[in-house]
């Protein structure tokens, strides 16, 4: 969105901490989803289409970020990652077909309904969303089953229709009606935010942080989350379809109420940059260690896909 020094060495940063993660992410689904020799291996071909290769894979290493504040095992970290991550992938998959956005191309390859077809992807998204439950409830993510039951009431909460699919229903709604701002921004805060919520609330989970002590992480996880949806819409007006990976101008064309429709470019810029000020303002507590949280902060609102 604009240059500056912090924010390139922010964006050195997190691209260079998030290519790590993506290659655990990409050879875990890999080990996770091999092809089977019968007639589902369809449905496998396109949950490994869908799941490996491409995305930011910012959800798993905002899970990271925030377990490194506890020393909480890499390990569990990246599981409850790639929890997140099929979830994220499974909304998109769904996100994409012609019963909602209708999109052709998704992280710069084909999307399943057109690489293979919607039954197929239909059921890619289910099984992907499955596969997150399954990887949390499984001991190797976290040793005590207290914390694998809260994960897993977490993401659910943050899936459903108090979160990512309630926001969705909104946001279907509004290309047939007029919401203003506060409904705009809970529809964000559902849609996208509760999901990257998760990322954050799941580190404080596993290193079973008092709620009293979950404040500043609220905060932060809330207004990286709505700058992260805005950032989202305004690339969706003036980014690049080759970086990004998908179709553009869609939100607009649409009809659809944005804070972009509502705000118009330069004050929805402005609202992002003041989200991120903020997120960073609720990490004053933390030293150094934070800093991996604060540059995923800058880098939300600088990114250009
Ligand atoms: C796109 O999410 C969909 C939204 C929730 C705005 P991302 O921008 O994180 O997509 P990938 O994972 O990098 O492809
Ligand atoms: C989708 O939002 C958010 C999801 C929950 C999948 P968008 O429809 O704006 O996402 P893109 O622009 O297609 O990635
Ligand atoms: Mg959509
Ligand atoms: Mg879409
Ligand atoms: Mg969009």
């Amino acid at each position: 969105m604009t240059g500056g020094g912090e924010s390139a060495s922010a964006t050195a940063l997190v691209t260079a901490r998030a290519g790590e993660v993506a290659q655990a992410i990409d050879a875990a689904f890999d080990r996770l989803l091999p092809l089977p020799q019968d007639a589902r291996v369809r449905l496998y071909d396109a949950m490994r289409h869908a799941a490996i290769g491409g995305g930011k894979r910012l959800r798993p290493l905002l899970v990271q970020a925030t377990s490194d504040l506890f020393n909480i095992s890499r390990d569990s970290a990246l599981r409850v990652g790639l929890a997140v991550e099929c979830i994220h992938v499974y909304s998109l998959i769904h996100d994409d077909l012609p019963a909602m956005d209708d999109d052709d191309m998704r992280r710069g390859k084909p999307t399943v309904h057109k690489a293979f077809d919607e039954a197929t992807a239909i059921l890619a998204g289910d099984c992907l969303h499955d596969l997150a439950f399954e990887i949390l409830a499984d001991e190797e993510t976290h040793p005590d089953p207290f914390v694998r039951i809260e994960l897993v009431r977490a993401l659910a909460a943050a899936s459903g229709p108090a979160g990512m699919a309630g926001g969705q229903m909104m946001d279907l709604e509004a290309e047939k009606t007029r919401f203003d701002l506060a409904t705009v921004t809970r529809l964000q805060n559902l849609k996208t935010g509760a999901l990257i919520a998760f990322c954050v609330e799941a580190a404080a989970i596993m290193a079973r942080l008092p709620h009293e002590a979950r404040t500043g992480l609220h905060g932060y996880a809330r207004d990286i989350g709505l700058a992260f949806q805005i950032a989202d819409d305004l690339l969706d007006v003036e980014g690049d379809a080759a970086l990004a990976g998908k179709a553009l101008g869609k939100d607009a064309a649409a009809g659809k109420e944005t804070f972009l429709s509502l705000m118009g470019v330069e004050r929805a810029r402005e609202q992002a940059h003041m989200l991120v000020a903020q997120a960073k303002a609720h990490l004053h507590g933390h030293g150094p260690e934070a800093d991996l949280l604060r540059a995923i902060a800058d880098y939300i609102v600088e990114r250009d896909r």
